[in-house]
């Protein structure tokens, strides 16, 4: 049994805190993607999982948010002149929030309804979100096309934005409770995300065997990580860059009625005993199968809901078999998993990586679209940029 002290839902809302002490500002984030070795899929409110997922935090896939902040009333008592230039600035009187969205130098008011709703999930948690009017400036590393899930990096960065102006207002939370809250406050924006705020392997969901795991925030990988795992890269090939047909929400929600689910969720959580046995023995061949076993059951699941959808593309099949066809002949541990798409997330330990990288440039590339992929490692987690975006 799990003995350590985890918090608790209500340990994340703020009660006290000084709102005179900051009245404008802005705070950057650089915060990485994660790719899932154990997969997510299937959710109960509000942002629950249905199972234990594990990933690597990612390194050169990442996105860069800023927010600006002014404080409503304190504006308006400065002076009307102040209090004019804000609500023209910002815009939004019409729809009600207090923010504007920019992304990639593009007012993106497309992107408000999620933000809105993040914003709703969690001002029970960060009360003082509705005193301030805000302007959110995001960019990603990848391009946004890719079909490479940019809320888990997106919506951590814009998590760890809010719990930096929480800890302006009350300076006194630890580091602990910054990325333990910094986490919750990312799940209720996309489930994944949660992952994003730490290196290198996160566990969301609570399990049995993971020290201190819970259902409402990602925790790092309590054991030691063999040396096998150090610098594990993850080459994704982009087959596919263009919009998914099937958003991750509606695949989630697919899983409530699944014929399935039960068996599914169980297998998981399974396998997350597996691969935390794996992952310290430095056990690369047990690693290849609960990881590709799991990438090929997360789609199973989507074959097999009500409607059925298929997001693998002719060519994210081309590349699995050769890579079955390259580690048959060589030995090599290189493996693949996938997203909820039809790119492939080539792994493959550092030790390896001269002769996989000549096989993806060789082989596999031609299956990309244009020839794009992107070179990506295993990473350390979210770094506040001090510098203005
Ligand atoms: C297949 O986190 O994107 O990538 O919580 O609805 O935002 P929401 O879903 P999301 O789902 C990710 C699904 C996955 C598997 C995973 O990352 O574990």
């Amino acid at each position: 049994m799990n003995k350590s002290i985890v918090l608790i839902e209500t340990d994340f809302i703020l009660t006290t805190y000084n709102i005179s002490k900051c009245t404008e500002g802005s705070v950057s984030w650089k915060t990485p993607s994660n790719i899932a070795l154990v997969k997510y899929w299937g959710k109960q409110e509000p942002q629950i999982p249905e199972n234990t997922s594990i990933s690597f935090t990612l390194d050169a896939c990442f996105t860069v948010t800023t927010l600006e902040y002014k404080k409503r009333d304190t504006e308006r008592s400065r002076s009307g002149q102040n209090a004019e230039k804000i609500s023209t600035s910002l815009n939004h009187q019409s729809d009600k929030s207090n923010f504007d969205i920019y992304f990639e130098g593009e007012k993106k008011d497309d992107f408000k309804p999620k933000i809105e709703l993040f914003f709703k999930r969690i001002e029970h948690y960060v009360p003082f979100l509705r005193e301030f009017d805000f302007v959110i400036t995001s960019k990603n590393s990848f391009p946004h096309s890719s079909g490479i899930a940019s809320s888990a990096s997106g919506m951590s960065a814009l998590a760890l934005c809010i719990m930096s102006l929480e800890k302006e207002l009350d300076p006194t939370i630890s580091d602990a409770y910054f990325n333990q809250k910094s986490s919750f406050l990312a799940r209720l924006g996309s489930g994944s995300a949660c992952r994003s705020i730490e290196g290198e392997l996160i566990v969301w969901g609570n399990h049995n065997e993971i020290k201190g795991s819970s259902d409402l925030f990602g925790v790092k990988f309590p054991h030691t990580i063999h040396k096998n795992f150090k610098n594990y890269h993850d080459t994704i090939l982009l087959v596919d860059e263009g919009e998914k047909q099937v958003s991750s929400t509606v695949g989630h929600q697919l899983m409530s009625n699944h014929p399935f689910a039960k068996q599914r969720f169980i297998q998981a959580n399974d396998n997350i005993s597996k691969i935390s046995k794996a992952l310290q023995h430095g056990d690369l061949k047990e690693f290849t199968t609960i990881v590709e076993s799991e990438a090929l059951s997360l789609h199973a699941m989507m074959m097999t809901s009500n409607p059925y959808f298929i997001l693998m593309r002719p060519n994210t099949l081309k590349i699995i078999h050769k890579i079955w066809d390259f580690r048959a002949n060589t030995g090599s541990n290189i493996c693949f998993t996938l997203d909820a798409g039809a790119n492939v997330h080539v792994l493959f330990p550092e030790k390896e990586k001269l002769e996989i990288n000549n096989f993806i440039i060789n082989e596999l590339i031609q299956f990309c679209q244009e020839n794009h992929y992107i070179c990506d490692r295993i990473g350390k987690g979210a770094e506040q940029l001090l510098i203005k975006n």
